[in-house]
């Protein structure tokens, strides 16, 4: 992902439609933070399963991909956590049971899958609602999701096409938004613009 003169929104970005068959059930955005926090505690407990399968299997980067991505997840977690507690004092987060994982590559696939699913059809539908509710903070917190998971999808589908053409790099994870970066190439994130120096290494 490009870096670009500013911090992208959706007011100065164009890639934030809602895909045709959409299949995000779009409730108040009270509801919709809820949702959200169910559909990313769900993709924390499977990248957590997939990381430790990796690693059994021999896939020790992809491990630390999974690793990674786990730990942006509970990032968005924790900004609509935050949004939620506000509205609703008392509200208990979900827990999820980790599916089972399968081969290295249907795992990427299945990564990839829920990734362009939230990025191109539950956020851009949830972030649409809460313009129309006037809730700014909630239209935030879902940007900076939608925007690093398709960021998550590319790492996923990247590190399928080159399953067999492992590298050493390592991936960096933005505290703030969740965005990760694979290798050294980089001085701040493309998404919040943070710089390179509070990111985490995996
Ligand atoms: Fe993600
Ligand atoms: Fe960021």
């Amino acid at each position: 992902m490009k870096v670009r003169a500013q911090i992208p929104t959706v007011k100065n970005a164009t890639n934030f439609n809602t895909v045709a068959d959409s299949k995000t059930v779009v409730g108040s955005t009270l509801d919709n933070l809820k949702a959200a926090i169910a559909g990313e505690t769900g993709a924390h407990a499977k990248y957590t399963a997939f990381a430790k399968a990796a690693r059994e299997q021999g896939y020790t980067q992809i491990a630390r991909l999974f690793e990674a991505t786990a730990a942006a997840e509970l990032i968005h977690i924790d900004l609509e956590y935050t949004l939620v507690a506000e509205m609703e004092p008392g509200y208990v987060k979900p827990a999820v049971a980790a599916p089972a994982a399968r081969a290295c590559d249907l795992n990427l696939i299945s990564g990839a899958n829920g990734e362009i699913y939230e990025t191109s059809d539950m956020y851009p539908a949830f972030i649409r609602k809460a313009q129309e509710e006037g809730n700014s903070k909630a239209v935030h917190v879902f940007t900076r999701a939608k925007l690093a998971e398709s960021v998550h999808a590319e790492r996923y589908l990247a590190a399928y096409n080159d399953l067999d053409a492992p590298d050493d790099d390592t991936f960096y994870l933005c505290p703030i938004c969740g965005y990760i970066h694979k290798g050294e190439d980089f001085e701040k994130c493309p998404i919040c613009f943070r710089p390179k120096s509070t990111f985490t290494a995996y």
